[in-house]
């Protein structure tokens, strides 16, 4: 039996105490994992939010980060995030978890246990899970469960090693529970969208069946557990392998096309559609974002007229579909083939823009742009680029949505050229930073768009 311990009252006597003993080994070893957001840049300040003891021996945090010279996608500089841990801390290093060890304390109230990432310890995950089955309150935590769903017990905990931008457990390959990593205050789209769907009837979505969330040190969502598809793959894996052995990927476009349309109507009908409240979305604040992005990328510069232009219309063209609640990061990785169905997940939007602002109405049109972007990088993976092959798939895309829909988003060429823009612009500052060898793929389609007369 694995010795753990209870790390209250005499380690955490206030809330600010585990710092005193964590600082050191978290300021290493957060940049290290895949989804803190400021890699680039060391740690300098960190505090504790929130500190409970989630069950003997895990430790839940909440912890700012600060970090110098880092600006939001707005370009002021960042006041920091916040951050979910869950921490094992056991009393000697236990063999077999060497990928979750942070470190062994070597100051403060905790000097000398050793401190372990807790989501890759199966142990801790059976017990969040235990948890999650039983609703009911831990400090300013808060676990809560669809009454009409039965989650059996003792289903076994793997995490997923998928590039993600948060931790996912699934459990015996009947439900997944995603820990989100970078907290915001609110309720997070990635619950509140996907209950809603459910709740039109849309079977779009695996609905959420638990979630967690806490009210330290403001209202915020944690976590949600709902429904694994075991023999799903996701929309980029398919696309990559049609495009190896050279297979058709056009009668899946034409689904997948279709699968969005009704994403956006079970949408409309939950939330409402009505007006563009214009947050982040106008003309005015995507020749910012296209401006700041020139400004640190020299290659885009001499496309800043040709692109300019593309934004204009969305002022001058006719308004288009009605604004709406979207998905907001829709492209292929972000959804789920199983049999012949399409399934959608992960709204949580675009994790870099404020909560508030992925919860606005907005243009269907963005999710579709999303999407066309997204055949165009499949199709530039591997030379020889394939861009007749992203064309056609674009084709078979709008076509599958305009039956669902109604109207067609080819018709709307001016909208799609805006929104394929603003995606593409931030594509160019993302490879730039990130990844300097990628920075081809989005400028080709930089180059498409801004000689694109629409
Ligand atoms: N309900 C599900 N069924 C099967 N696999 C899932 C499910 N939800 C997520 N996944 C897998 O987990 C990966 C990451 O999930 P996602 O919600 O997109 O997290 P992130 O916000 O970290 O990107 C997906 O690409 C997919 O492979
Ligand atoms: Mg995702």
């Amino acid at each position: 039996m694995p010795k753990t311990v209870s790390v209250r009252p005499e380690h955490l006597a206030d809330r600010h105490r585990p710092m005193a003993s964590l600082a050191g080994l978290l300021r290493e070893w957060l940049p290290r994992q895949r989804w803190f957001a400021g890699k680039d840049r060391p740690v300098t300040d960190l505090s504790v939010l929130s500190s409970t003891e989630l069950f003997p021996g895990c430790l839940h945090l909440l912890v700012h980060t600060g970090q110098t010279g880092v600006l939001t996608p707005a370009g002021i500089p960042s006041a920091g995030d916040c951050y979910q841990l869950l921490l094992g801390v056991r009393e000697e290093p236990e063999p077999g978890l060497e990928r979750a060890f942070i470190g062994q304390v070597r100051e403060g109230s905790l000097a000398g246990f050793a401190v372990y990432d807790a989501l890759h310890d199966t142990r801790s995950a059976e017990l969040l899970l235990e948890r999650l089955r039983r609703p009911g309150g831990a400090g300013p935590l808060c676990f809560e469960a669809d009454p009409d769903t039965h989650v059996p017990g003792g289903l076994t905990p793997r995490l997923l090693d998928a590039e993600q931008s948060n931790s996912s457990l699934v459990y015996g390959d009947a439900y997944i529970l995603k820990v989100f990593r970078r907290i915001q205050p609110g309720v997070n789209p990635d619950l509140e969208v996907p209950g809603a769907l459910a709740a039109q009837g849309c079977t779009r979505v695996p609905a959420p069946v638990a979630w967690f969330r806490t009210t330290e040190p403001w209202p915020a969502t944690l976590g949600v557990l709902q429904p694994f598809l075991p023999d799903a793959d996701d929309g980029w894996t398919l696309a990559l392998r049609a495009l190896a052995t050279g297979d058709d990927f056009t009668t899946q476009a034409h689904e997948l096309g279709q699968a969005t349309a009704d994403i956006h109507l079970a949408l409309a009908k939950a939330f409402g559609s009505g007006v563009h409240d214009g947050t982040g979305l106008t003309a005015e604040a995507m020749t910012a974002r296209l401006e700041a992005a020139a400004h640190c990328v020299p290659a885009l510069r001499s496309f800043v007229p040709g692109l300019r232009t593309a934004f204009g219309a969305l002022t001058t063209c006719d308004a288009g579909p009605p604004a709406q609640r979207i998905h907001g990061d829709l492209h292929l990785g972000q959804v789920l083939r199983a049999g012949r169905e399409w399934f959608v997940i992960d709204f949580e939007g675009e994790p870099s823009r404020p909560l508030a602002e992925r919860r606005v109405a907005q243009s269907p049109v963005r999710d579709i742009a999303g999407m066309l972007r997204s055949f165009d990088y499949a199709a530039r993976q591997r030379r020889p680029w394939r861009p007749e092959w992203a064309r056609r798939c674009r084709e078979a895309f709008c076509a599958g949505y305009a039956v669902r829909a109604g109207w067609d988003p080819r018709t709307k060429h001016a909208l799609l050229r805006a929104h394929e823009t603003d995606r593409a612009v931030y594509e160019v500052l993302y490879e730039a930073r990130h990844r300097p060898d990628w920075l081809p793929v989005p400028m080709a389609a930089i180059e498409r768009l801004a000689i694109w007369g629409g």
